[in-house]
C-alpha cells in the first residue's frame, strides 16, 4: 500500500484566522445550558468573596479585640470568619455539583451533530480522509473541548475576576504596594501570550498525531490478514512505533513547555510577595500600616498564588480547546455537495420504467485527470447492460454516477428521462439496488444487513431475495438470519458475502440494478446457479453490471466496452466478439488482474 495522501488535506495548517474563533463559533451548543452556566459562576463568585471576605476579618481582630484585648469582639468575629468559611465550602460543593453535567450534554449533542454531518457527506470525502482522523476528532477532541468547558473556562473568569478583587482590596490597603502587586501582572501577561502561541501549535501537532496513531491501528485491524499473510508484521509494527513515538514526543515537548512556563508565572507573586514583605515591615515599623493591615495584605496576596500558579494550567487548556474546534469545525464546515436540489421530486416505483440514458457524462476524481469522458450510453427499460474493460478503465467509477455517490463532473444522466440530479436522493436510492466489488457487510445481523435499504422488508421478501442469489446458507448459520456479521462481515466467505450483498441487492425489487461484478467470487457451480438466477430477475428489470468473465457476459443484452474513459464499442457480445479486437482482447485476458480488496487500506 503506498502511502500516499495525509488524510485530510484542508487541514493541518492550523486553519483558523483567530485562535478561539473556532471556538467560540460552538456557542449554540452552550446556549441550552447558559442558565445552567450562570448559577455556576455565581456560586463560584460568591464562594471566592467568602474567601476573600476572611483576611479582611482577620485584620478587624488583630487591629481590634486582639489589640484591645477584647474577648467578646474575638468571638463575634472569630464566628463571621467561621461562617465565611462554611459558606464558602457549601458553594464549592454547588459548583463542583452542577459543573460536570452541563458540559456533557453539550459533548454528546457536538458529536451526534458530527455523526450526522458525515452521514451526509459524499463518498469524495470519505476518500480524501483518513478514519482515524475522524475518529479521534470525534472522541478525544471533543473531550478536550469538555474539559475546558467545566473547568478551564470556569477558572479563567474566576481567576481574573479573583486577581481584580484582591487587587482592588490590596490598593485601598496600601496603594503603593497595591499597584505593585497589579504591575505585576504584566509579566504575567507576556509570559502567558509566548506560552499560548506555542502552546497551540504543540497541541495541534499532537491532536494530528493522535488521528495518525488511530489511523494505523484501524488500518492494522482491518489488513491483519494480509499484513500476517505477508509477514509484514514487524514493518507495520515499525511504523506503528514511529508513530507512537512522534506522539511521545510532542507530548513530551507539550509537558516539558508547560513546566517552563509554570516556573516562570510562578516567580512573579512569590517575588512581589517578598518585595511586599520588606517594605510591608518597614511601613508597618514606620506605623504606616497597623500590623492587622499587613497581615491582612500578605494573606490576600497569597490568595493570588494560586491562580497564578493555574494560568500556565488554563492557558494550555485552552489553547487545546481551540485546536479541538479547529479540527471538528474542519468537518463541520466541509459542505456535502451532494444533496436535494431544492426542486427535487420523487418518483414513485409503479411509475418507473427504468430507462438509463449517460449523456455526454465526464467525471473525474477531485484533482485527479478525467476517468470518464464523454460517455453517451443508454439502457433500455428491461435490458441488461454489460460494461467490459480493462481494470482500472473507471467501470466501478461509471457506476457509482448511478446511485449518486459522485455526481458527474460534466453532461448528465436521466432516469426516464430526469435529471438524476432532479430526484431525490432517498428517491433515487430507493429505485435503485446496489452491489459493489467489495461487498461489505456490517457489524449486525444478517436479517439487518440484508434490508439496509428497504427496513420495512418483510419475511417473504427477504426470502425470495435469498433465493435469488443462492443465498439460503444464511438460514443454516448459527442464528439463522440473526447471526450477527463480524466487522465487514469477515467472519463469512468472500462467496458468501458476495450472495448476500446481492441479496440485499436484489430485495424490494428495485427498478434499476446496478452490480460490480457480482459472481466474481463464486465457484463455478455457485456461478451457475446464481448466474441463472440472476436471469430471471435481470428479465423484468434494467441492469447495469460490470463482469470481467466471458460467462457471465451471457447474462447481458448488450455489451458495452469501455477503454480509456469512453464507450469505444456498443452490442451484443456475438457482435462485439466477432467484429472488435479489443473486445476480444479484454474478454480473452480471462479473468482480468483485479485488486480483490481484502486487506487493502480503504481507498
Ligand atoms: N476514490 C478515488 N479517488 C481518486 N481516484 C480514483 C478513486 N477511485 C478510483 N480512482 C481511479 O479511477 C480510475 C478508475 O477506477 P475504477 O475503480 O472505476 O476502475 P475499474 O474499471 O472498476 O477497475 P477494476 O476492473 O479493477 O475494478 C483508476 O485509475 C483509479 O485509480
Ligand atoms: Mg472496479
Amino acid at each position: 500500500m503506498p502511502a500516499q495522501s495525509d488524510g485530510d488535506p484542508a487541514a493541518r495548517d492550523g486553519a483558523g484566522r483567530h485562535p478561539l474563533r473556532n471556538l467560540w463559533r460552538l456557542r449554540p451548543y452552550l446556549r441550552p445550558y447558559a442558565v445552567e452556566f450562570a448559577w455556576l459562576l455565581v456560586a463560584a463568585l460568591a464562594a471566592t468573596a467568602a474567601s476573600l471576605a476572611v483576611p479582611l476579618v482577620v485584620q478587624r481582630v488583630v487591629d481590634g479585640p486582639v489589640a484591645g484585648h477584647d474577648a467578646a469582639g474575638l468571638f463575634r468575629l472569630g464566628l463571621l470568619a467561621l461562617l465565611l468559611g462554611l459558606a464558602e465550602a457549601v458553594l464549592i460543593f454547588i459548583r463542583r455539583w452542577t459543573q460536570s453535567s452541563s458540559s456533557v450534554g453539550m459533548e454528546a449533542a457536538i458529536r451526534a451533530d458530527i455523526y450526522a454531518h458525515l452521514q451526509r457527506l459524499p463518498a469524495g470525502f470519505h476518500d480524501r480522509w483518513q478514519s482515524g482522523q475522524l475518529l479521534s476528532r470525534i472522541t478525544s477532541d471533543l473531550s478536550v473541548i469538555r474539559r475546558f468547558l467545566s473547568f478551564g473556562l470556569l477558572f479563567l473568569i474566576l481567576n481574573l475576576v479573583t486577581y481584580l478583587a484582591v487587587v482592588v482590596l490590596l490598593v485601598r490597603l496600601h496603594p503603593a504596594l497595591g499597584l505593585l502587586v497589579a504591575a505585576s501582572a504584566v509579566p504575567l501577561f507576556l509570559i502567558s501570550r509566548r506560552f499560548a502561541r506555542h502552546y497551540h501549535a504543540a497541541s495541534r501537532r499532537m491532536q494530528d498525531q493522535q488521528g495518525d496513531v488511530a489511523t494505523l491501528v484501524e488500518e492494522t485491524a482491518q489488513g491483519l490478514r494480509t499484513m500476517r499473510a505477508y509477514g509484514r508484521g514487524p514493518e507495520l509494527a515499525a511504523r506503528f512505533t514511529g508513530g507512537a513515538r512522534a506522539l511521545h514526543d510532542t507530548g513530551i515537548a507539550k509537558a516539558r513547555l508547560l513546566a517552563r512556563t509554570s516556573a516562570l508565572l510562578d516567580l512573579v507573586p512569590n517575588l512581589t510577595l517578598g518585595v511586599v514583605l520588606v517594605a510591608g515591615t518597614a511601613a508597618a515599623a514606620r506605623g504606616a500600616l497597623s500590623i492587622g493591615e499587613l497581615v491582612a495584605f500578605v494573606s490576600l496576596q497569597l490568595m493570588l498564588i494560586w491562580p497564578v500558579q493555574s494560568l500556565g494550567w488554563i492557558i494550555a487548556n485552552g489553547q487545546e480547546a481551540a485546536t479541538a474546534a479547529d479540527r471538528i469545525q474542519e468537518v463541520l464546515d466541509t459542505r456535502p455537495t451532494i444533496v436535494d436540489a431544492p426542486h427535487a421530486r420523487t418518483l414513485d416505483r409503479a411509475q418507473v420504467r427504468g430507462r438509463v440514458r449517460f449523456e455526454g457524462v465526464s467525471f473525474h476524481y477531485p484533482g485527479c485527470a478525467p476517468v470518464l469522458r464523454e460517455v453517451d450510453l443508454t439502457v433500455e427499460p428491461g435490458e441488461t447492460l454489460a460494461l467490459v474493460g480493462a481494470t482500472g478503465c473507471g467501470k466501478s467509477t461509471l457506476l457509482s454516477l448511478v446511485p449518486r455517490l459522485h455526481d458527474v463532473t460534466g453532461g448528465r444522466i436521466t432516469l426516464d428521462g430526469h435529471d438524476l440530479r432532479d430526484l431525490r436522493l432517498a428517491s433515487l436510492r430507493r429505485l435503485v439496488g446496489v452491489a459493489f466489488e467489495e461487498p461489505t457487510l456490517f457489524s449486525m445481523s444478517v436479517w439487518e444487513n440484508l434490508t439496509l435499504g428497504r427496513p420495512a422488508a418483510g419475511e417473504e421478501e427477504v426470502r425470495a431475495a435469498l433465493a435469488l442469489a443462492q443465498a439460503e446458507f444464511a438460514y443454516d448459520l448459527p442464528w439463522g438470519l440473526a447471526t450477527r456479521a463480524g466487522e465487514q462481515g469477515l467472519s463469512l466467505s468472500g462467496g458468501q458475502r458476495q450472495r448476500l450483498a446481492l441479496a440485499r441487492a436484489v430485495l424490494g425489487r428495485p427498478a434499476l440494478l446496478v452490480l460490480d461484478d457480482p459472481l466474481s467470487a463464486l465457484d463455478v457451480h455457485t456461478e451457475a446457479l446464481v448466474e441463472a438466477a440472476l436471469r430471471r430477475v435481470l428479465r423484468d428489470t434494467t441492469a447495469l453490471l460490470v463482469v470481467h468473465r466471458p460467462s457471465t457476459v451471457a447474462l447481458a443484452d448488450r455489451v458495452a466496452l469501455l477503454d480509456n474513459g469512453r464507450i469505444v464499442a456498443v452490442g451484443t457480445h456475438s457482435e462485439l466478439l466477432a467484429t472488435v479486437p479489443a473486445y476480444r482482447a479484454v474478454l480473452s485476458a480471462g479473468p482480468v488482474e483485479r485488486h480483490d480488496g481484502a486487506g487493502l487500506v480503504r481507498s
